[in-house]
C-alpha cells in the first residue's frame, strides 16, 4: 500500500490509472476505522482493479460547537487497517494541503438537507459536498463506497454526483453492528459503559417501527410516537429526532404505501450524537445495498 500525502501526486497516479482502463473504487473517510469503513474497503477492492482510501478530518463539515477537535484520530492504527484489507493508495492530505487559502467557491446543497441531521447541524452537508468535490476531482474514481447509517449523506452525494454530472457510480452499502445491534461509528468510544448499554435502543426502537409497518401500520404518526415510547423508556438522555421520510428524496411521507422509506433516529448522549436508521423498500425490508 502506498501512503500519499500530495495532491499532486495522487492526481497523477490516477490520471494514469485511467489512462491505462483501470478502474478505481474509493472510499473517502475521516479515519478512526471501524468495521463499517473495513466492508467498504472490502467491497472496493472486490468490485474494482484499483483501491483508494482517503483520510481527512474535514474541518468545513464541523460546526464551531461540534467536536472537530476532538474527533477520533489514530494515523496509525488506520494505516495498519487499511495495509491488512489490501488498500492500494491510502490519500492522507493535511488541513493546509487540502485548503491551501481561504475558498472563494461556496457549495451548498439546498434539498435534502432540511430534515434530520441537515436541520440539527446547519452547513454540515455543505461541508461534505465541498471536500467530496474536491476529493472527486482529485482521486477521480469510477465508484464511491458510502455506509448506509450516514443515509442523509448518501442521499446528499446521490444528488451531488447527478447534479454536477460526476462520472460516478454511488454504492450505499448496509451498516455493520456489533452483536447487541449497536451501529459502528468511530463516535461510539466517547459512549459511557451505561450508554453503551442504552445505545442499543436506537436499533431496537428502528426494529420495532419496521414490524409496525410489516404488520401494516400506514400511518408515521402512530410508528414515530411508538419509537419515541420506547426510547424514552430506556435511554434517559435527549432525543434529537425521530423520522419517517422518503428516501432519498427525504420528502415527509403521510402514508406509508408502497414507497421506499428511511426511519432514522439520532440520540444526543453526553459526549456523542449517534444516529441509526433503516432504509425500508417497498415491501418493508430492510435495503442491503444501494447502486
Ligand atoms: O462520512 C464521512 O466520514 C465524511 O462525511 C466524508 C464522506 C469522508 C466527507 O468528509
Amino acid at each position: 500500500m502506498k501512503i500519499i500525502k500530495s495532491i499532486l501526486e495522487i492526481q497523477q497516479i490516477t490520471t494514469k490509472l485511467h489512462q491505462s482502463k483501470k478502474t478505481i473504487g474509493f472510499v473517502p473517510t475521516m479515519g478512526y476505522f471501524h468495521k463499517g469503513h473495513l466492508s467498504l474497503m472490502k467491497q472496493a477492492k472486490h468490485e474494482n482493479e484499483i483501491s483508494i482510501v482517503s483520510i481527512f478530518v474535514n474541518p468545513l463539515q464541523f460546526g464551531p460547537n461540534e467536536d472537530y477537535d476532538s474527533y477520533p484520530r489514530d494515523e496509525e492504527r488506520d494505516i495498519n487497517l487499511a495495509k491488512q484489507m489490501g488498500v492500494d493508495y491510502l490519500f492522507m492530505p493535511t488541513i493546509e494541503e487540502m485548503y491551501p487559502t481561504e475558498m472563494v467557491i461556496k457549495m451548498a446543497a439546498t434539498e435534502r438537507t432540511n430534515a434530520l441531521c441537515g436541520r440539527s447541524r446547519p452547513g454540515h452537508f455543505d461541508g461534505v459536498i465541498t471536500v467530496l468535490t474536491k476529493l472527486f476531482h482529485i482521486v477521480q474514481p469510477n465508484k464511491i463506497y458510502f455506509g448506509l447509517k450516514d443515509a442523509q449523506q448518501v442521499a446528499v452525494v446521490d444528488a451531488l454526483i447527478t447534479d454536477l454530472n460526476f462520472p460516478i457510480d454511488l454504492v450505499g452499502l448496509s451498516t455493520v453492528r456489533d452483536n447487541s445491534g449497536l451501529a459502528m461509528s468511530s463516535r461510539n468510544i466517547n459512549l459511557t459503559k451505561e450508554e453503551r448499554d442504552q445505545a442499543i435502543w436506537l436499533y431496537k426502537s428502528l426494529k420495532i417501527g419496521q414490524q409496525l409497518i410489516v404488520d401494516g401500520e400506514e400511518n408515521p404518526v402512530i410508528i414515530k410516537k411508538e419509537i419515541i415510547n420506547t426510547l424514552k423508556q430506556h435511554i434517559d438522555v435527549g432525543i434529537d429526532y425521530v423520522e419517517i421520510l422518503e428516501f432519498p428524496s427525504l420528502h415527509t411521507v403521510s402514508v406509508i404505501d408502497k414507497k421506499q422509506i428511511i426511519i432514522a433516529v439520532a440520540i444526543f448522549f453526553k459526549y456523542a450524537r449517534l444516529i441509526d436508521n433503516l432504509i425500508l423498500n417497498m415491501d418493508g425490508q430492510v435495503l442491503k445495498r444501494l447502486d
